[in-house]
């Protein structure tokens, strides 16, 4: 089975922050991937502009260092590689300013796709919407690109989306959450509204809770600073967790089309019920051997910014009512492991006794690493004498089910990045969905700030903090196992 490469119109593509750290590390290897796959044509124009006072050339030996470093293997020749770095352009820009930006129009196209990504701090959005209009940038045919996060707040969400608002409609706009470009969060969707097995039993008559797992091995290091102004809770439960919540909650939207999906996404938000103080657990890793604690990287050593999170969460509709929802994420944890896992209610009678056992089915959908899903049945141990139960997965892994197409997938950005040039919104989020979202958050940071209670302790390389076990066991339920 071939991957599908299907070439997209030769575009204008501007990366505001293009000598960052996002820009090095994801934005332009990923240009370079699909430059590679045949799915740029010629006379496509990249250019990348920050503050930095450099020229073009200087600029493409910092890509190719960046390619060096932070590029993934794929097919490719030292001819592609250079006759990409030789298509790149450095404009240097004053985002607040007037320089550099003449230049920069100059170099756009008339009449063909505009993508100006925002690679920057949210600061910078309104000056940079305001100056695209001012030069002559902003026609229909222009869209931008604005990078997590949006805003803190709700407050702050709502005034940068009125700002971009001023100068781009909705269909303009497309906010990333990189999550939604992985190619087995989509397989959420597919799991869900391509098969008729799964959604007959999606409800809170069959499901007894959903857990959703996004462990992280790295910890804040080299972020420190911006880590410690936003915490587990802004920086991945807001957006990425939200996000998978939503896609593992939705009703089938009638279409695979970015108001449909995004429709159906805003009300499982709009659904869920505010979190109890009792329902949250908040933790910070601490050192352990050579490994430094939280406390060591950020600046203040006695922050109660918290690098986990545990929390049971509920959606008051009909399809979900009584079915909680637990979420975890943290950062130095056991493993790098990111699953969903939908765990049914046992059968309402055992006809082989009390010795059988209890058993329930679990479907997990494994987002990282080792992408695959995992469908836990109950068969009867082999063997002569009674009727003894198992628990056995029913496990495809991608890559083997796929074969080798299945290990060579975009990467989010990616895939992301081209739906950008075409125009599709999809797996974009919509200002009202991340507004509705904050609005769930933002009394939840309040009353910790209001409490100053700090953040469990917990080792690094564990499963987090005790208390987020409890979390569960008072509700006579498990976390899975954060595995190696
Ligand atoms: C980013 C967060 O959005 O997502 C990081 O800011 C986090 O803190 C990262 O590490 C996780 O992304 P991935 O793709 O590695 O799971």
């Amino acid at each position: 089975m071939a991957s599908r490469v299907i070439p997209v119109d030769p575009f204008d593509l501007v990366v505001f922050g293009g000598t960052g750290d996002l820009a090095r590390r994801k934005i332009l290897p990923a240009l370079f991937r699909r430059y590679c796959a045949g799915q740029m044509q010629a006379g496509t124009r990249i250019v990348a502009a920050a503050r930095t006072e450099m020229d073009s050339a200087a600029y493409r030996e910092m890509v190719a260092a960046a390619l060096d470093e932070f590029d993934t293997p794929h097919a490719h020749d030292a001819d592609q590689r250079r006759a990409f770095l030789d298509g790149l352009h450095y404009v240097t820009l004053d985002a607040t300013g007037t320089q550099g930006w003449e230049e920069l129009a100059a170099l756009m196209s008339r009449d063909r796709i505009k993508a100006y990504y925002f690679s920057v701090g949210p600061a910078l959005f309104g000056p940079l919407a305001e100056r695209l209009h001012e030069y002559g940038m902003s026609d229909d045919e222009a869209r931008i690109v604005v990078e997590k996060p949006f805003g803190r707040d709700l407050e702050s969400a709502r005034a940068l989306n009125l700002t971009l608002a001023r100068h781009f409609t909705e269909s303009q706009i497309y906010r990333i959450d990189h999550y939604l470009g992985k190619e087995t969060v989509q397989n959420l969707m597919a799991i869900r509204f391509g098969n008729m097995l799964f959604e007959p039993l999606w409800n809170s008559q069959y499901v007894d809770h959903i857990q959703i797992t996004v462990a992280e091995t790295v910890g804040v290091g080299g972020r420190a600073d911006y880590y410690d102004r936003s915490g587990a809770m802004r920086d991945m439960v807001q957006n990425h967790l939200m996000q998978l919540l939503c896609l593992i909650a939705m009703e089938p939207p009638a279409k695979f089309d970015p108001s449909a999906v995004r429709d159906e996404k805003l009300k499982v938000i709009r659904a869920l019920d505010p979190v109890v103080p009792n329902d949250i657990v908040r933790g910070q890793y601490r050192g352990v051997d050579d490994k430094p604690g939280y406390a060591e990287h950020v600046e203040n050593a006695a922050s109660t910014v918290e690098s986990f999170i545990a929390l049971k969460a509920h959606i008051s509709n009909w399809r979900w009512a009584g079915t909680p929802f637990y979420l975890r994420t943290g950062k130095r944890l056991r493993a790098r492991n990111s699953e969903i896992a939908v765990v049914f209610k046992e059968a309402p009678h055992s006809i082989f006794g009390a010795e059988a056992g209890r058993h329930r089915n679990i479907l997990t959908i494994r987002l990282q690493p080792n992408e695959g899903i995992d469908l836990g049945v109950t068969i009867k141990e082999p063997g002569p004498g009674g009727m003894r139960l198992v628990d056995v997965p029913l496990d495809m892994t991608f890559t083997e089910a796929l074969g080798p197409d299945a290990e060579d997938v975009p990467d989010a950005y990616e895939r992301l990045i081209m739906d950008v040039i075409r125009g599709n919104q999809t797996l974009f989020m919509r200002g009202d969905e991340v507004e509705a979202a904050w609005a769930w958050t933002d009394p939840i940071i309040a009353d910790w700030e209001a409490s100053g209670d700090a953040p469990f302790a917990y080792d690094s390389g564990s499963a987090g903090p005790e208390e987020a076990l409890a979390l569960m066991h008072r509700d006579g339920r498990r976390w899975r196992e954060i595995r190696l």
